[in-house]
């Protein structure tokens, strides 16, 4: 059901954007020399353009599939810019007919050939900035005694998104800032997949650099919405909850990386002194249910004259998590946005959308993840390795 009514709102986003295309290019100066020529010809690579999006979503499990899913990807992205472009070529030239009655307005045509050019030369930055992470730091302080952790220095990665348009050498460039920062602890907070294992070539060497993260207490990590297999149409899943679970391969894989998964759980570390505890993500558990330990449940039973670590997939519940001991909730999900105009929308849905910010009296950090969602774009967000230097007592 769900997937009748995106692939409906999509045709009709594709039908419209194709009609705007083709108003616009009528009022180009070459329209009758080369425009009329060519209209058969732009519909049919338009349509069929249009249509490997839905044959990667709905086709089954092949490589013909995955390779839909990747180029589907490339091809939303640069849509994505080129819609926006098309409709606003159109505003301009309706609006100018309004003014000039004579023929000159259509002129303005060209501004097609213009905005074409803009949504490629956009699309191609978006491609190679996102292979480009960065480190962003925090300091916070905990107010409680430790005995002799005086400092923690964290590295929050999230969002890997490892699937078909990944690239290894991003994941290299990750673990190569990771290490740069020697952390005491590395903290992953979830969607290391997105939403397939299957898609992702040659996934021994992911798993071997990731291998290489290096910290002092270990690399821990959580499962994110998209750490779970099933078939998503314009970044949307189509099928119900029930059918979406964590494959074997994908807890392989986790084993393959050395990273501790915390389902719903608590550990101690730097000799007992701190408190971590990981979250099962409140959306997809992994095992066809939203089912997790509520914040209460989970931290009951931790020692909290300690520093309590949260890590969690998304940016939620920090009330709930506050009021019952955690000191600092580390999470991603968000990307920030990872295309503009995302990153200045998501703050009107998440109490913490990106970055540091306290809340309910503890410190929540929201990274913005180092992979990239569907396009395989970051215009406007960076990719990111975000450190948290950690301080504990009253005296820091
Ligand atoms: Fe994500």
């Amino acid at each position: 059901m769900l997937g009748k009514i995106f692939l409906l709102l999509y045709v009709l986003v594709q039908i419209g954007v194709s009609v705007l295309t083709e108003y616009v290019i009528q009022k180009n100066r070459f329209y009758k020399t080369i425009g009329k020529k060519t209209r058969i010809l732009r519909i049919f690579i338009y349509g069929i353009l249009a249509v490997i999006p839905v044959l990667g979503a709905f086709l089954p499990k092949s490589s013909f599939k995955y390779w839909c899913m990747g180029f589907g990807n490339l091809w939303l992205g640069f849509f994505m810019f080129y819609s926006a472009f098309v409709v606003f070529d159109t505003i301009i030239i309706l609006g100018f007919s309004k003014i000039r009655k004579d023929k000159e307005w259509r002129a303005l045509g060209q501004a097609f050939n213009v905005a074409f050019v803009l949504a490629v030369i956009i699309s191609a930055y978006g491609l190679i900035h996102a292979q480009d992470p960065r480190i962003v730091n925090y300091e916070i302080n905990i107010d409680k005694e430790t005995k002799n952790t005086k400092e923690l220095k964290v590295a929050l990665i999230a969002d890997l998104h490892l699937s078909v348009n990944s690239d290894v050498k991003l994941t290299r460039k990750m673990v190569e800032k990771v290490n740069s920062v020697n952390p005491d602890l590395v903290l992953i907070a979830g969607d290391i997949f997105t939403s397939n294992y299957g898609g992702l070539r040659n996934p021994e060497k992911y798993s071997d650099a990731l291998s290489k993260m290096k910290a002092r207490y270990g690399v821990y990590a959580v499962s994110g919405n998209h750490d779970v297999d099933e078939n998503l149409f314009i970044g949307f899943a189509i099928s119900p909850v029930s059918d979406a679970f964590r494959t074997s391969e994908m807890e392989q894989f986790f084993d393959d990386c050395g990273f501790k998964i915390l389902y719903d759980e608590n550990v101690e570390i730097a000799d007992g002194e701190i408190v971590l505890s990981g979250r099962v993500d409140g959306e997809k558990a992994g095992d066809g249910t939203s089912n997790r330990m509520d914040a209460k449940a989970l931290l009951s039973t931790v020692d909290q004259t300690k520093p309590v670590l949260v890590l969690e997939h998304e940016p939620v519940e920090f009330k709930a998590l506050a009021e019952n001991g955690a000191d600092a909730v580390f999470c991603g999900h968000t990307h920030n946005g990872q295309i503009v105009p995302g990153n200045l929308i998501i703050p009107f849905f998440n109490e913490n959308a990106y970055g540091l910010k306290k809340l309910h009296g503890i410190d929540t950090i929201v990274t913005a993840g180092v992979g990239y969602y569907g396009p395989p774009i970051r215009v406007g967000t960076d990719s990111e390795v975000t450190v948290v230097d950690i301080t504990f007592g009253k005296d820091n």
